[in-house]
């Protein structure tokens, strides 16, 4: 009998990436060459100085900046040469986002949050209420479901975007500093909530961070400045 070693899986692979952005006629080089490997159902983190460019690298691996120099590979496509039609569907469907600001809506209640992004996708009504049921509870929110933004902590609001985001079931959840608005104890249960959905659920999440204690979750942190690793 032949047993192959089994590979672990690439979710990203990004080869010498450039991207720069312009200012009137001046252009500021955010990536310059930069290479690495993100795989499957780890929580990766990306640290280094401000300005450094973790922020414009996640934009790229979150779909929303193209690609201007080098190439970048999820799940072994070349983003590049994928539709625009393609790329909506991996934003929508695939990939799960959380902010350092949280970014919800303020007239809705926490649930209704939830809801909003599910029912944009084609799904039976019983499927959105299994998932926002289950999302929130996964963060330990349900009892506060009914609250708007307004009436729930820094700590609760971010756990509402997280269940946001992992309400879709998708394969990376990126953040680019969840925790930067937080004091260090909440940053701490929000990195344990993210910390078990990489074990219980596989998923990947992608985070940013300037934070120590945020790093210590990471199986592999990645160091960038000036746009390089
Ligand atoms: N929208 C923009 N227009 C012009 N320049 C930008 C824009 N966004 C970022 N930059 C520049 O690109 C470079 C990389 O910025 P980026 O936001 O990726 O850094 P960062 O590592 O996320 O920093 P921070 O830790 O402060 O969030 C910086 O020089 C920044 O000034
Ligand atoms: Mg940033």
């Amino acid at each position: 009998m032949i047993v192959l070693k089994k590979e672990k899986s690439l979710l990203y692979k990004v080869e010498d990436l450039v991207f720069s952005y312009y200012l009137g006629k001046q252009k500021i080089e955010a990536l310059r060459g930069l290479s690495l490997e993100i795989p499957a159902s780890e929580l990766i983190t990306i640290s280094g100085p401000s300005g450094s460019g973790k922020s414009t690298l996640l934009n790229i691996l979150g779909l929303i900046d193209k690609v201007e120099g080098g190439k970048v590979f999820f799940q072994n496509q070349d983003i590049s040469l994928m539709s625009e039609k393609r790329q909506n569907q991996l934003r929508k469907f695939q990939i799960g986002f959380i902010f350092q600001q949280f970014h919800l809506i303020p007239v809705l209640s926490a649930e209704e949050n939830v809801r909003y992004f599910l029912s944009r996708q084609q799904l039976s009504k019983k499927e959105i209420k299994d998932r926002t049921e289950d999302s929130l509870n996964a963060v330990g929110l349900f009892e506060h479901r009914r609250k708007k933004p307004s009436e729930l902590s820094g700590g609760q609001k971010q756990r509402v975007a997280i269940a946001r985001a992992i309400a879709k079931h998708p394969d990376v959840i990126i953040g680019d500093e969840p925790t930067a608005s937080l004091d260090q104890k909440t940053g701490l249960e929000i990195m344990e909530i993210l910390a078990r959905l990489v074990e219980e659920r596989k998923s990947t999440v992608i985070l940013t961070t300037h934070d120590a204690m945020v790093q210590s979750f990471s199986s592999q942190n990645f160091h960038i400045q000036y746009g390089r690793l």
